[in-house]
């Protein structure tokens, strides 16, 4: 593959393509440019030993992103490390399916010293809570934590606070937070008469906070977002899947309407890193990364970032290249991502900006500055006329040092470049052993919403039983103190009752219990 590096006389290919020798295994991105119409021979690559340094894809849109993205993927699978990524469009869905060969594809594939043959990957499709395409991804809202769930309901820092404490006392009350029933019932609880005594014992936490959390719950919940919320929980482990004939698993997340709710997408997505980071045992800097995760839209990340949510993402970011994990950000602009993170990226690859108005020109004069200096006369010119899948690229060498900045002509996708077709999804998706494991959604008997309702139930059992003697009523109400819980069960039901929301979930959660009692 190194075969034609440093022969070439041109004399920016002389200057570039020695920094692209690399010892250890290197995906290739494409052929150095020498300007807009001569490619030289030189060959473009990244170690596969840095992508733990993580990495930036930039450019406007239409002008290659995706597919960079795409080549990439599939060679890391080629080389056997998994990759997840969240396709946004779906139009990364096409890696399950062999690529479509044409006559001007393999003019393009040709000229960069690509041997381009179609190929297939081994690809599992994942949907949010179902909603889409996939095999559902759940996580527990004890799991999720307070922190994001703050950032997903868009709490000030005061609330977010507040919902830290709320977390704290349903841990110590042995309250689990499965779905958001559960959260609302804690909640409810506090804010009734009934969890006076514990919502004063939680201190810094006032009666009105806990109703405006309360609230946006609801209106997060009437949004759809029960669906994300629950068990099965998501084992994110199963990312890091390496096929039996050797290949990396590439993961898509399909993320339908991300427009519509930026902040649940994205802080789902730094939950699963977050995930990973703490299943993940220290590895330094390995051969080859444990898994690469993309993150497209990534400006939807930072829009909005809260300060301890920004800190999270920063922290991870440093921390997670430890474990073996690579991340690249994808988005229009380097300057979406927030500089504390930006800093961190080894790798970038920057397909053409646009200067059309006086911001995009302020973007890309920014832009330019963070590159080490570099061959071509004027980058902010290269960067403006690059062609579509084109980029200007410099990647963090074997030595940990910038490559010189290499106007690059990608390869081709060797899948198909394109959404795949629904039937070839759906086949994937149903015949998945994880469908199995997570398809169906699992409402556990014993959170916190069955708990609070529990002290409802057992007063009806209680109420119901005691005349009758029945012996299965007896094994519902506690044999050491059976009169007090149920009077403070009832006691609780009357002023509990008094609030619709409230009566619902207890109706509910106390059926559940009375069923799972009985059988
Ligand atoms: N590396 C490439 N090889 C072949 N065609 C490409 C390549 N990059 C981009 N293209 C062409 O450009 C189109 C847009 O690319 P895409 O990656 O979807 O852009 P973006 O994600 O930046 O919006 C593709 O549909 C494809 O036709
Ligand atoms: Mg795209």
């Amino acid at each position: 593959m190194t075969e034609t590096q440093g022969e070439s006389t041109d004399p920016i290919a002389q200057a570039v393509a020695p920094g692209y020798v690399f010892d250890g295994a290197a995906l290739e991105l494409g052929g150095l440019m020498a300007d807009a119409t001569t490619l030289t021979d030189a060959r473009i690559r990244i170690p596969i030993g840095m992508l733990n340094r993580h990495g930036l894809v930039a450019g406007a849109t239409g002008t290659g992103k995706t597919k960079t993205l795409q080549l990439i993927a599939e060679q890391l699978s080629t080389n056997g490390v998994p990759v997840f990524a969240a396709d946004i469009k779906g139009d990364l869905s096409g890696l399950a399916t062999a690529g479509t060969p044409s006559d001007k594809l393999a003019a393009r594939t040709k000229a960069v010293g690509q041997d381009w043959a179609a190929k297939s990957f081994p690809v599992e499709y994942f949907a949010l809570g179902g909603v889409g395409n996939g095999v559902p991804i759940r996580v527990t809202v004890e799991t999720f934590g307070a922190t994001l769930l703050s950032r997903v309901l868009e709490l000030n820092d005061t609330q977010e606070s507040s919902l830290g404490l709320v977390f704290h006392y349903a841990k110590e009350a042995g309250l689990k937070l499965v779905d958001l029933t559960d959260l609302r019932a804690v909640l409810q609880h506090l804010t009734s008469p009934d969890g006076k005594a514990d919502l004063t014992g939680l201190g810094g936490l006032s009666s009105a906070t806990a109703g405006v959390i309360l609230r946006e719950l609801i209106a997060f919940s009437d949004e759809g977002a029960d669906a994300f919320f629950g068990q099965t929980e998501f084992d994110s482990s199963e990312f890091l899947v390496v096929e039996p004939d050797g290949r990396g698993r590439i993961s898509l997340l399909e993320l339908p309407n991300v427009a519509d709710r930026p902040a649940v997408f994205s802080t789902f997505l730094m939950w699963l890193l977050g995930d990973l980071f703490h299943k993940l045992p220290e590895v330094g800097d390995p051969d080859k990364p444990r898994l690469v995760f993309f993150f497209d839209e990534a400006h939807l990340l930072f829009d909005g970032a809260s300060k301890d949510f920004l800190e999270t993402i920063t922290q991870t970011v440093r921390l997670i290249r430890s474990k073996g994990v690579g991340v690249f950000f994808i988005s229009q602009s380097p300057t979406d991502i927030h500089e504390d993170v930006l800093g961190q990226l080894g790798s970038r690859i920057q397909h053409q900006l646009r200067a059309n108005t006086p911001n995009d020109a302020k973007a890309l004069k920014q832009t330019v500055d963070t590159y080490p200096t570099s061959v071509y006369v004027d980058l902010g010119q290269v960067i403006q006329t690059l062609g579509i899948g084109e980029a200007i690229v410099t990647v963090m060498n074997e030595r940990g040092a910038p490559t010189p900045v290499a106007w690059t002509r990608l390869r081709a996708p060797e899948s198909l470049m394109g959404a795949a077709d629904q039937a070839t999804i759906d086949g994937v998706v149903k015949g998945s052993p994880l469908f199995a494991k997570y398809g169906a959604a699992v409402d556990p008997v014993d959170s916190a919403a069955d708990i609070l309702g529990a002290r409802v139930s057992q007063a009806k059992v209680a109420a119901e039983a005691a005349p009758k003697e029945h012996a299965a009523a007896k094994k519902a109400t506690h044999p050491a103190e059976p009169q007090s819980a149920a009077d403070q069960a009832m006691d609780m039901a009357t002023k509990l009752a008094k609030n619709k929301n409230v009566q619902r979930e207890a109706m509910k959660v106390g059926k559940k219990l009375l069923r799972n009692l009985f059988k």
